[in-house]
């Protein structure tokens, strides 16, 4: 009895130990579980936040937007730069180039579809002289002498439509009181150096000679473009010079002879997924159709040859058109260029390619930049491009030219696209105003 008691008993206690030891364990495991999950979360979030902590230029308050704006952008390339290593030339593909336009259009807007339609303007797509246009006529504006903004948009030549572009160019047309004719020209690496400019020349004089049918003032033509499409407006207006009121080139990209100038060395962690020194040259293999397998010898000047390094075109572009006030880097202020090295056989094989003024529009003596029509540079103080445009700015003033420089020591690459929607920033703001009441005033 007694045992059978205790027998009972040790039943009960080893039923409550279970029972208690069930507790335990659930205890236990329940406290495991909060302590992963929290030590994952910990960890994911300080990845994200490792991720997302983008250096954001000295001076821009909107630090979220431009995380926001850059980890998008960023995982955007690298997933990019990851196609092409599986054999797809720089990433560049219908779907890819359609995946980015999607992102960067719901930054923008703030909608995947971009924006409605728009009382305020007749938009239409067709076609001149062969080249996709998408043409943005002011209802308001009835005179048969209207100023027109030709545009070439961005994208390193490579990426990016006409339809990214939408809620600026419908803003310049509307502010302005002009008509804005946004081309579509073809892109690289599919169609190399020189369609692309060729497709912009053509759209560009086929308004020049097609003005009255257009209601358009010939002589109020102003030609545009940011970053790729900065530098078709240089590459254009080298060509048409004074049939061209106004050419305005924002942030462009103007040579690949030196890909170590203090912008580049400077600002390449700034926002890189919108633009940096890699990205930039990409773009120019793709539509210079060189190599990618140049990119390391081309980021540290590998790919001019010694003798080059002491031709005229590295005058074109040496430190003594540098704005010293614009570098923040004290080190780079007096930049020497080494003449001593260079890869020979890859300087031959490119020269041809990077020596070309309509590749290159820097690369063109000063007696070529006379003539140029009046010229509004924008740039931007935490680009890459930063100093491209600066020198170009300096040699167009020193050949003469009536040049305005509008220069952001905060702005970034891309700026332009933000003076509204969801994520807009003051730099992008000021950027627009100033522009159109540049326009407003000269064109
Ligand atoms: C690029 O160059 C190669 C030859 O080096 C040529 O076969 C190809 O057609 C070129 N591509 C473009 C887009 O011009």
């Amino acid at each position: 009895m007694v045992l059978h008691k205790g027998h009972k008993k040790k039943e009960v206690t080893d039923i409550g130990k279970l029972i208690h030891n069930a507790k335990h364990t659930s205890t236990i495991r329940t406290l495991l579980i909060t302590c992963v999950t929290a030590g994952i979360t910990l960890v994911v979030a300080f990845a994200l936040f490792q991720y997302m902590d983008t250096q954001v230029p000295e001076g821009v308050t909107e630090v979220w937007s431009a995380r926001i704006l850059d980890t998008a952008l960023r995982t955007n390339g690298k997933i990019i730069l990851s196609l092409h290593n599986f054999g797809i030339h720089g990433g560049v593909s219908w779907f890819t180039r359609k995946m980015v336009d999607i992102v960067l259009t719901t930054l923008i807007t703030g909608s995947p579809f971009g924006l409605g339609e728009d009382p305020e303007l007749k938009i239409t797509d067709t076609v001149y002289d062969g080249v996709g246009v998408k043409v943005y006529e002011p209802t308001a504006v009835r005179s048969t002498q209207r100023p027109v903004l030709v545009y070439y948009h961005g994208g390193g030549w490579s990426w990016l439509s006409v339809e990214v572009y939408d809620q600026a160019t419908r803003e310049l047309a509307k502010r302005v009181g002009m008509v804005v004719v946004s081309v579509a020209y073809r892109q690289s690496p599919e169609y190399a150096h020189p369609i692309p400019f060729e497709d912009c020349l053509t759209v560009t004089e086929y308004v020049i000679n097609n003005a009255a049918s257009l209601k358009i003032d010939p002589s109020r033509v102003a030609i545009s473009g940011d970053s790729a499409g900065g530098h078709l407006t240089a590459a254009v207006s080298l060509r048409l010079k004074k049939k061209i009121k106004i050419q305005i080139p924002i942030y462009p990209c103007l040579q690949l002879f030196d890909l170590m100038t203090p912008s580049y060395i400077e600002n390449k962690a700034y926002i890189p997924g919108m633009l940096n020194d890699v990205s930039m040259l990409t773009y120019w293999l793709n539509y210079g159709n060189i190599s990618y397998d140049h990119i390391e010898k081309i980021l540290t000047n590998q790919h001019t040859s010694s003798k080059l390094k002491k031709s005229k075109y590295a005058q074109y572009v040496s430190p003594e058109w540098y704005m010293k006030e614009h570098i923040r880097t004290e080190s780079l202020r007096n930049m020497q260029k080494p003449t001593d090295n260079g890869d020979d056989i890859l300087s031959k094989s490119i020269e041809k390619t990077i020596l070309d003024p309509y590749f290159s529009p820097l690369m063109v003596d000063q007696s070529d930049l006379k003539g140029l029509p009046l010229t509004y540079v924008l740039t931007a103080g935490y680009d890459v491009l930063r100093d491209d445009g600066l020198i170009y700015y300096q040699r167009l003033r020193k050949a003469g030219v009536d040049v305005h420089l509008a220069h952001y020591q905060e702005g970034f690459h891309g700026m332009i696209f933000f003076f509204k929607g969801p994520i807009p920033f003051q730099v992008g703001i000021r950027a627009m105003d100033d522009l159109v009441n540049f326009l407003k005033q000269h064109l």
